[in-house]
């Protein structure tokens, strides 16, 4: 079980303090929102933050490319110190080159679907990935209301995956709180990204700790 808090929740004035709270926090991964303006109509931050904040932490950095042309992105963000890229299925024809892209970079390699995409759009790319990241708010902003109509995607992702003995993991991005993490692990998710809700906490140690055991205890079967 994957606990990443976003860093999109946390305080841009201070973002280096904040990355230290996440590293000391018991999370897995540090999960890093960039939007380009274009695919969502928001921006975050680019590879020169990510660069900054690298030298702070060993967290695995997880990196979630909202972006229209992720090509231009994947090498200086690679060079940044990201050690997984999720670029989004809906960009195009040229997904299965790009995967193949951040493989060769020496990352981690992730894919992400917006809420209104069927789930079968990533069918065909699950032997390629690490990582599948289902939205379950429409990307662009933190703090929205979890999708519930997102949780029956998670059910099929997870039986492909132990009909063809992968390995990847399912994760949910979007309005993941203490009650809807359990529901989308007992869906089959095991990945769990979560900004309002576990950086605006004060303990945000405690909040990851209780996230991991209510994931843990609703664990689906294998
Ligand atoms: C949404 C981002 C999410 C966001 C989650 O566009 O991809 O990663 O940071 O934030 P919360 O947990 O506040 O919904
Ligand atoms: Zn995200």
């Amino acid at each position: 079980m994957i606990i990443a808090p976003s860093l999109l929740a946390a305080n841009f004035g201070r973002l280096a303090r904040e990355t230290e709270r996440v590293d000391g926090s018991g999370a897995d991964w540090l999960h890093l929102d960039i939007m380009d303006g274009h695919f969502v109509p928001n921006i975050s931050f680019g590879p020169a933050v990510v660069r900054t904040i690298r030298p702070l932490t060993k967290l695995f950095f997880d990196v979630h490319l909202m972006c229209s042309k992720p090509e231009i992105l994947l090498e200086p963000f690679a060079q940044a110190g990201a050690n997984q890229m999720n670029i989004h299925v809906e960009i195009g024809d040229h997904v299965t080159t790009l995967l193949w892209k951040i493989k060769s970079l020496g990352s981690k390699v992730g894919l992400a679907i917006n809420p209104p995409t069927a789930i079968s759009m990533v069918r065909p790319f699950l032997k390629q990935i690490d990582s599948l990241l289902i939205m379950t708010v429409n990307p662009g902003f933190g703090g929205q209301q979890f999708i519930y109509e997102m949780l029956p995607k998670i059910q099929p992702a997870a039986a492909w995956r132990r009909e063809k003995n992968l390995r990847f993991h399912i994760g949910v991005d979007g309005g993941v709180d203490f009650k809807t993490a359990p529901e989308c692990a007992q869906a089959g998710a095991d990945a769990f990204i979560s900004g309002t809700t576990l950086c605006h906490r004060r303990n945000l140690r405690a909040a990851v700790k209780k996230m991991r055991h209510l994931a843990e205890s609703h664990r689906s079967p294998p």
